[in-house]
């Protein structure tokens, strides 16, 4: 097994924490999230992570103080008109994961544009789940196969996934300090090694990044199997 994940996945909490702590307004932590994320998406690229997936903004952050939604929606738009073309030029091709319909036109066109100018990019996949869940992915899923009358088992359901485009993640981090999965990716994460950080998601550096994938290093996945299962020792056995 290759010591570096192949697709890392990360819920970036902490930003308002890390505003509240300076006494600034929490839009003020969400932006210093976009720099942590960018240092992130570069880092991953140069250690040959070949899949990056991020949790922006879930189905439930709507239930935020109006002034917070508008102001992560505009940070967005914000975003997308800033950092496309270096994103662009680092063969990094985005994706935008979630529900769409909800999110301000001017949101919805941006996104399109960023697939579209950066779908020919082959270094790094960086899929942005923004108003994403994971019981949303479910049930979209289930509702389109019921809708085109195909069988539903986990192959055709996880064809019908938002992330079928790339393999499950094989590393899961989450920032700012909670241990839970807050309806991130609750069907790809079946398997995935689970890392949690105290670091609040713009402190979280290149340094605290490494260590994340160092830690995944030393783990055994097992999928099931005993350890004896996995040793050279025992394949070589079993095919002599
Ligand atoms: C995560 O940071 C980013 C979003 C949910 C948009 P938070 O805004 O949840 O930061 P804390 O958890 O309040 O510190
Ligand atoms: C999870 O963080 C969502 C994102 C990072 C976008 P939250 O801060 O919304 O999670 P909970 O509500 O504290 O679990
Ligand atoms: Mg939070």
């Amino acid at each position: 097994m290759s010591a570096v994940p192949h697709h890392i996945a990360i819920v970036m909490d902490g930003n308002g924490r890390w505003a509240t702590r300076r006494y600034l307004p929490r839009v003020a932590g969400h932006k210093m999230g976009v720099d942590a994320l960018r240092a992130c998406v570069r880092h991953c690229g140069d250690r040959g992570v070949k899949v990056l997936t991020v949790f922006a903004f879930s189905s439930e952050n709507w239930n935020r103080p109006a002034d917070e939604v508008s102001g992560l929606m505009e940070l967005l738009a914000i975003a997308l008109s800033r950092e496309v073309p270096q994103l662009k030029a680092e063969g990094v091709r985005i994706h935008f994961v979630g529900d769409r319909s909800k999110l301000p036109a001017k949101v919805k066109t941006g996104l399109s544009q960023a697939e579209a100018a950066t779908a020919a990019n082959t270094r790094l996949v960086l899929n942005v789940c923004f108003n994403y869940g994971g019981r949303w992915d479910m049930a979209q899923a289930a509702a389109r196969l019921a809708d085109e009358g195909k069988p539903i088992n986990e192959a055709t359901l996880s064809a019908a996934m938002a992330l079928a485009h790339v393999p499950d993640p094989d590393l899961v981090i989450r920032t700012g300090g909670e241990q839970r999965i807050s309806n991130f990716l609750l069907w790809q994460a079946a398997y995935s090694e689970l890392y949690f950080s105290d670091k609040l998601w713009p402190e979280f550096n290149t340094a605290a990044l490494d260590a994340a994938i160092a830690d995944f290093a030393r783990r055994e996945r097992r999928f099931g199997k005993t350890s004896e299962q996995l040793t050279p020792a025992a394949v070589s056995k079993k095919a002599a």
